[in-house]
Order: C-alpha cells, then sequence, then structure tokens
C-alpha cells in the first residue's frame, strides 16, 4: 500500500524532469543539430527522452509530432520499433521465453471487473501501458493475497510494448503452444469481497463464480488434453476455491501454504507456494538500521488466541512478557497499525513468526522487508521458493517443542554475536527482492520467481501425464 503511493509520486516527478529535459532537447537540437548527432546513441539524456516517447506516442504536454522530431533527427538515423524497443526494453520474443503462458480470457466479472473495472465492449482487460494507471487492487490487508493480480498484470505486460521486465513469461494467444494454461481468476479478491450469501440469493458470489468457472474449464479443449495439470490457479487465501478446488485438484495451484488441504490435492510436487505481499514499507537497503540500531531483541505482534497450531503462541508469551527488550504484542495488525508493526520490525534484531491459525502468515514476508531476521517456530511452514533459496542463510529455525523450553529462545538469541547477526542481515537484505510484487515485474522479484517455480514444476507435470500414459494410450490409430 504505501509503497505503491511513492511510486505514483516517482514518476510524476520524474515525468515533468523529462519533459523539461526534452524542451531543452528541442531547442537545441533544433540550433545545432549536427553536433549532437554523433554521441547521441550513448547519452543517458538521449535514453531517457527515448523512454519518454516510448512509454506513451502522444506524450502529456508535448505534441507527439515535435517528439518524434527530436527523437528521430537528434538520432542522426531513422530507427525502427525494434532498434527503439532494444533501447528500453523490447517485448520479449516467444523462443526467448522460459515459460510460455496462454491467459483465457475470462469475462471481467473473474478478474479486473472485481475491482471495479469496466473495459468497453471490445476489451477485454486493461492496459498496462501505462505504470500505476491500470486499476489498483483495492483495501489495505486484502493486498496480502494479491499474487493472482500481479501475475496477470505480469502475463498483460508481457504483450505491451516499451514494458521492461523480464522475459520469463509470455503470453501466447495460441493455447496449443503454451506450456502453462493460466486461469485469471482473482480467487483471495472473490473470497475477502464476496464469499457472504447477500440478501435473496442462495448462493454467494464467489461460490456462484467457482461454479461457473469449473463449468468453463471442464469443456475447454484445454483441460481436456491434459485433464487440467498444465493449468495454473491462483489460490492464495487459504479459503479461496473452497467450493472449486476439490474439482480442479488437478492443477496447479498457487498457494500461501498447504495448511488446508489434503495431500492429496495439493503438494509441492505439483503446486507453487507464493509469498503473501508484505504490509510494512521496505526498508531501503543502503539505510537499513544495523545491529546497534535495533534496539528490541525480539518482536512479534499478533493475535495470541489462536486454534489449531496456534496454541504454542500463548505458552510462549507467558515465558517471554517479563524480558524487557522482548517486544509482544496483541492484537491482530490492522490497516491502521501497519506503520507502527513497521517501525517495531525495523528496531528489531529479531522478528518471530510462530503458527497462527494458517502455518504461514504475513508476518514473515513483513519481517523480511523490514530486515528483521525472522524465527520460524511453525513445524509445518511451506517457504516461497525453497528450492533456489536456502533460508537458513538468513532465518533461525527453531523448533516448537524447543521453543516451548523455559530460556531456550532468548538463550539462543543473546547468544548470537553482532558479526554472526550482521552475517545473516546482509543475506536477507540481499534476498528480500525476492519477496517483492511490483509491475512492471524484475528479473528475482516475486512475480518473476513463481515464474520460474512454475516453469521447474513442468517436468514434474509432464512426468506424471506419462506415467497416466503407460496404459492408456491408443496406439490403434
Ligand atoms: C498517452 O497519454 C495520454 C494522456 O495521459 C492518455 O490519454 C493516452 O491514453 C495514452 N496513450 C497510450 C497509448 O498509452
Ligand atoms: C505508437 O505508435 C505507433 C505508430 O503510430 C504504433 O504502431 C504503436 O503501437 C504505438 N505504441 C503505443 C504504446 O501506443
Ligand atoms: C496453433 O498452433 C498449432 C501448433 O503450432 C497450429 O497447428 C495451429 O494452426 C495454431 N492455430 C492458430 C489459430 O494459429
Ligand atoms: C559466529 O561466526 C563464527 C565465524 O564467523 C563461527 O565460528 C561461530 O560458530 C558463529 N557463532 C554462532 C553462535 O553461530
Ligand atoms: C544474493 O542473492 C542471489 C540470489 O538469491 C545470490 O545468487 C547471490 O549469491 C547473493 N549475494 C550475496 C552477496 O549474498
Amino acid at each position: 500500500m504505501y509503497s505503491n503511493r511513492e511510486k505514483i509520486m516517482l514518476p510524476m516527478k520524474f515525468l515533468s524532469w523529462l519533459i523539461a529535459v526534452s524542451m531543452i532537447l528541442l531547442i537545441l537540437s533544433s540550433l545545432s543539430l549536427h553536433q549532437f548527432s554523433n554521441n547521441y546513441d550513448n547519452s543517458s539524456i538521449a535514453r531517457s527522452v527515448f523512454n519518454f516517447i516510448l512509454n506513451n506516442n502522444s506524450s502529456i504536454h508535448l505534441k507527439d509530432t515535435n517528439i518524434h522530431e527530436v527523437g528521430f533527427q537528434v538520432s542522426g538515423h531513422t530507427m525502427n520499433m525494434d532498434e527503439m524497443g532494444q533501447l528500453h526494453g523490447s517485448v520479449c520474443d516467444q523462443s526467448r521465453a522460459l515459460l510460455r503462458v496462454y491467459m483465457y480470457d475470462l469475462p471481467s466479472d473473474f478478474h479486473f471487473g472485481l475491482l471495479g473495472w469496466k473495459g468497453n465492449a471490445n476489451q477485454a482487460w486493461p492496459s498496462v501501458s501505462i505504470p500505476n494507471r491500470y486499476p489498483p487492487y483495492p483495501g489495505g490487508l486484502n493486498l496480502q493475497h494479491s499474487t493472482e493480480y500481479w501475475l496477470t498484470l505480469d502475463l498483460l505486460a508481457s504483450n505491451t510494448a516499451n514494458v521492461d521486465r523480464p522475459c520469463s513469461a509470455i503470453r501466447v494467444q495460441n493455447s496449443s503452444e503454451a506450456d502453462v494454461i493460466f486461469v485469471p481468476f482473482f480467487s483471495s479478491l472473490s473470497y475477502n469481497r464476496h464469499s457472504k450469501v447477500q440478501g435473496h440469493e442462495t448462493a454467494s458470489v464467489d461460490r456462484m463464480l467457482q461454479d461457473k468457472l469449473v463449468q468453463f474449464l471442464k469443456g475447454r479443449v484445454e483441460w481436456k488434453r491434459l485433464g487440467g495439470r498444465d493449468h495454473l490457479i491462483v489460490a492464495h487465501h487459504p479459503n479461496s476455491m473452497l467450493f472449486a478446488r476439490n474439482k480442479l485438484g488437478s492443477a496447479m495451484f498457487v498457494l500461501s501454504d498447504f495448511g488446508r488441504y489434503p495431500t492429496k490435492l495439493a503438494n509441492l510436487e505439483k503446486d507453487v507456494i507464493a509469498p503473501y505481499k508484505h504490509m510494512v514499507r521496505t526498508i531501503p537497503i543502503s539505510n537499513s538500521p544495523s545491529f546497534n540500531e535495533r534496539s528490541i531483541l525480539m518482536y512479534f505482534r499478533g493475535a495470541i488466541y489462536r486454534k489449531d497450531g496456534g496454541a504454542i503462541r500463548q505458552v510462549l508469551y507467558n515465558l517471554l512478557k517479563d524480558e524487557k527488550d522482548v517486544y509482544f504484542a496483541f492484537g491482530s495488525v490492522q490497516a491502521s497499525g501497519i506503520k507502527q508493526a513497521g517501525k517495531g520490525m525495523a528496531s528489531s534484531k529479531f522478528c518471530l513468526n510462530i503458527a497462527g491459525d494458517t502455518p504461514s502468515s504475513n508476518r514473515l514476508f513483513d519481517a523480511i522487508a523490514s530486515h528483521c531476521v525472522p524465527v520460524i517456530i511453525s513445524d509445518e511452514i511451506e517457504l516461497p521458493f525453497e528450492d533456489v533459496l536456502d533460508y537458513s542463510e538468513f532465518c533461525l529455525f527453531v523448533r516448537a517443542s524447543d521453543a516451548l523450553k523455559k530460556g531456550y529462545l532468548l538463550n539462543l538469541l543473546r547468544g548470537i554475536k553482532q558479526e554472526n547477526w550482521t552475517k545473516m542481515w546482509e543475506r536477507l537484505k540481499n534476498a528480500s527482492r525476492h519477496f517483492e510484487y511490483q509491475c512492471p515485474s524484475q528479473a528475482g522479484d516475486a512475480v518473476d520467481m513463481i515464474w520460474q517455480t512454475v516453469s521447474r514444476k513442468k517436468s514434474a507435470t509432464q512426468l506424471s501425464v506419462h506415467r497416466k500414459n503407460r496404459y492408456s494410450r491408443s496406439h490403434s490409430s
């Protein structure tokens, strides 16, 4: 939430700067065109101007004919879109992409319509060509589960000229050419916003959408081809897709954890664990408080009373509540408390992550964004991208049974010297980019990491398809 606002402000300043620079260039170029033409290709100013031109053909303040003249003349020769595209990052081409993704053009009721977006008659998707102009994902804490939104935006961006993003996934228009079929249903938002039965309705909108989705998918040739195994369905909120998940269990899910899924339905073999979008503001790496600047040894904020795996919280609270360098606060983090939580975490050396009513929680990702070394007490937790990230380099894992021993946790944390903590903190800062959702996506951010993970699951999917084929292939044709 907070960082989004910052991102809106920055480009505005940048744009005004660019406009000023463009104006100067315009004048200069008409005065002495030849002087400039030789070294413009490498000039960063020229590049910025190109970016500006490329981002929007009909500029905001300048007439677009003028801009095109500047762009084309100062470079000394006529450039085509491809050449210009390379200056800023061209649409990635299909053969270069790690993952070719076909996305169903579902009616907007399933996705951006839930955000209040209405396209015109022949517009299936919002435009993502201008950063921060696409419909925003609503409402503070809903954002935790916004994975569905970022992945969809990224696929749209993959077909949009001049969006600078990694070429991990590209949306293809022909499903036969796709490695993966993406189902653009904003299931978490649908659950958060529409799971209550309203007035005279017999079923909630969320349920209705899920039923329609099942019906739609089961009728598609794409689904029938592999029984849905190559389909990617995002169900990040633990209660999303509650009605449909059994019927669509052959698909790959993008989940926050497996807590509420039977193993048969969801498992690491086929499914992808995606991070929550953190709620606290990301600390700039260059400005992260160091060991001595973090006065709190250990920080925890959350609800104390939890069902299921959460009983441990109560016991820990009783063990730790009298320690003066430990901050143990009650209450779920409401939207208004996020800023305070961010401050607390940024002032702490270690941040506790205890099993709640689900094994995972957004708290871990808040800790990472605050560069507060996570202490994970959750035996069942699944961590995003763990096949490529070694969390033990920047997190401490403590078994629940150990954490409940008197003195254990504090002795452990107090025994970690500045030098050792700093090493973890350095690695944590470096790893934190893997948990950032954004559009356009960047190499190694959460969106990019999810696509890469999906691409690694491809072989498991293939294995399962081939095994199924053993006795079922017909050789008569
Ligand atoms: C370019 O910017 C103008 C003004 O902000 C906007 O109305 C228009 O839709 C944009 N065009 C494209 C192609 O993005
Ligand atoms: C910019 O204009 C060119 C030619 O008028 C067009 O082909 C291209 O699609 C436009 N790009 C954007 C981003 O609107
Ligand atoms: C889609 O791709 C398949 C395989 O490459 C090809 O046979 C088919 O003609 C394509 N369909 C369309 C509509 O282009
Ligand atoms: C701290 O780091 C040193 C080496 O840098 C290592 O020998 C020592 O075992 C570490 N201590 C702890 C508690 O991890
Ligand atoms: C930073 O992270 C990347 C990828 O996670 C890793 O390859 C690299 O070695 C890390 N660098 C440092 C200095 O830890």
